[in-house]
């Protein structure tokens, strides 16, 4: 379903990401994690095609994408949320949903400035079913800049599924968010994201990613150094090296 193949990134003289290679299979649940500044968005960025990758290649349902456009990127059924998220604070929650079907906001000129936001009626629908998918349905009226961070965080999940993508990526879906609002995030993922999808989840809360990953990939400064069963990666001594010796389980 999807190859990384030897993905290198450098910023100037930093080689962020140095020969990534994994595989993962279709309908598979994969978990990204790492500490601090080891690469996980970086990956997920050169893998969206939001930056360029200087040597590697990312070959997605049998077609190489390496260098392809986001948007070409998106067209092809990837999906991802952002860890600072990319929202449109004075719009709906309902219109960045809606916003989320053509990758910037559904509106011409006309309907911006005479406010006649007449959206396609089948995204429409699809905006609608995703608001429910996330709980957030009683919401779409409000301004999304209204909304606390685990509702924003869903909104973002919401704009993802409007467009039911292949292949999703999940950047720090639970970020900033307490243990009851983690947990509750982990089970909307589970039960409303990774069925029927392939998806990669990028997480701390190792809680999150033991209970929606069948398997973990470990980063350390742009390196890969584990891709294990979640109960086998986090008792490894390199990636408990990794993270300074502290134990990750439930951090
Ligand atoms: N646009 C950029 N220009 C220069 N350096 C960058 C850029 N984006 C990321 N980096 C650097 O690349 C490295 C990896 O960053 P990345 O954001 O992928 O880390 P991360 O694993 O997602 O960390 P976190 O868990 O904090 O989100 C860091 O050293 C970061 O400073
Ligand atoms: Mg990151």
């Amino acid at each position: 379903m999807l190859s990384l193949e030897a993905i290198c990134k450098r910023f100037g003289d930093v080689e962020v990401l140095s020969g990534i290679s994994i595989e993962i299979e279709k309908g598979d649940t994969v978990g990204l994690v790492g500490p601090n500044g080891s690469g996980k968005t970086a990956l997920i960025n050169v893998v969206t095609g939001m930056h360029g990758a200087d040597a590697g290649r990312v070959v997605y349902g049998g077609r190489d994408i390496t260098g392809l456009g986001s948007h070409q990127i998106s067209r092809s059924g990837i999906a991802r949320t952002f860890q600072n998220l990319r929202l449109f604070p004075r719009m709906t929650v309902l219109e960045n949903v809606d916003a989320a079907h053509n990758g910037l906001p559904g509106y011409n000129l006309y309907q911006l400035i005479f406010g006649d936001r007449e959206v396609d009626k089948n995204h429409r629908q699809k905006s609608e079913w995703a608001l429910e998918q996330v709980g957030l349905a009683n919401e779409r009226d409000r301004l999304a800049k209204t909304l606390p961070l685990p509702q924003l965080r869903r909104l973002e999940i919401a704009r993802i599924l409007a467009r039911d993508p292949k292949l999703v990526f999940l950047d720090e879906p639970a970020g900033g968010m307490t243990q009851a609002e983690t947990e509750a995030m982990a089970m909307l993922i589970a039960d409303r994201v990774t069925p029927g999808r392939t998806s990669i989840v990028v997480e701390h809360k190792m809680s999150l990613i033991a209970r929606v990953c069948r398997r973990v990939c470990v980063l350390n400064a742009g390196i890969l150094i584990a891709d294990e069963k979640p109960d086998v990666v986090f008792n490894l001594p390199q990636v408990i090296e990794a993270y300074l010796g502290r134990r990750i389980v439930n951090a």
